[in-house]
C-alpha cells in the first residue's frame, strides 16, 4: 500500500508538470498569433489577396453599399448620406483596405458605418476582396485598363 502511493507521487508531479509546460506552450502560440494579427500595423505588410477570388466576394458583401463597380454608388451607401469613395479613382492602399474592411471603419478613422467583416470572411477571404478593391485602382495612362496580376497588388 504505502509503496503504491509513493510511486504515485512522482507521476502526478509529471502529469502536472507536462500539463504546465503544454499551458505555456499555448500561452506562447497565443502571444505570437496576437503578435503576427498586429503585423500589418507595422512595416512590410503583404496582402497576399487574389483579386479574381475577391470580386464575387465584393458583389456578395460590399457591392450594396460600395457599387457594383466600387465607385461609391451603391444602393445603401447613399442611405449613410456620406460620399463613398471611388475605389477606380483613387490610388490603392492595401494596408488600411484591409485594416478597414477586417476591423471596420473606425479602425481607419472613417464612419462605423462600414462594418468590419472579420467575423464574416475568413483572412483569405479578407484578403482577396481587398486585392480586387486594389486592382480598381487607377495604374497607368487609362487606369485599371492595365490589369494587373494579383502579384501586384503586394507591396
Ligand atoms: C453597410 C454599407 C457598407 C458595406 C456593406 C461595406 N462598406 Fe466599406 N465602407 C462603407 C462606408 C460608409 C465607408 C466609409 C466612407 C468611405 O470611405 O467610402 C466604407 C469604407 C471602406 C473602406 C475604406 C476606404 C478608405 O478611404 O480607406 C474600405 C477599404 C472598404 N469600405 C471596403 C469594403 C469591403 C471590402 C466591403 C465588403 C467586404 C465593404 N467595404 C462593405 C460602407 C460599407
Amino acid at each position: 500500500m504505502k509503496r503504491r502511493s509513493t510511486q504515485q507521487a512522482p507521476s502526478v508531479i509529471s502529469t502536472a508538470g507536462r500539463l504546465s509546460a503544454l499551458v505555456l506552450v499555448a500561452g506562447l502560440l497565443a502571444t505570437l498569433t496576437v503578435a503576427r494579427a498586429s503585423d500589418p500595423g507595422m512595416s512590410g505588410f503583404e496582402l497576399r489577396g487574389v483579386a479574381d477570388a475577391g470580386a464575387p466576394l465584393f458583389q456578395q458583401h460590399c457591392a450594396d453599399c460600395h457599387g457594383t463597380r466600387g465607385t461609391g454608388d451603391g444602393r445603401q451607401g447613399a442611405a449613410f448620406g456620406l460620399v463613398l469613395r471611388d475605389f477606380t479613382a483613387v490610388e490603392a492602399d492595401a494596408e488600411r483596405y484591409y485594416l478597414a474592411t477586417r476591423d471596420g471603419g473606425m479602425a481607419v478613422g472613417l464612419s462605423a458605418a462600414m462594418p468590419m467583416f472579420r467575423h464574416t470572411l475568413s483572412d483569405d477571404e479578407i484578403r482577396d476582396v481587398v486585392a480586387y478593391l486594389v486592382q480598381l485602382a487607377p495604374r497607368g495612362p487609362r487606369g485599371k485598363s492595365t490589369a494587373p496580376s494579383p502579384q501586384d497588388d503586394q507591396r
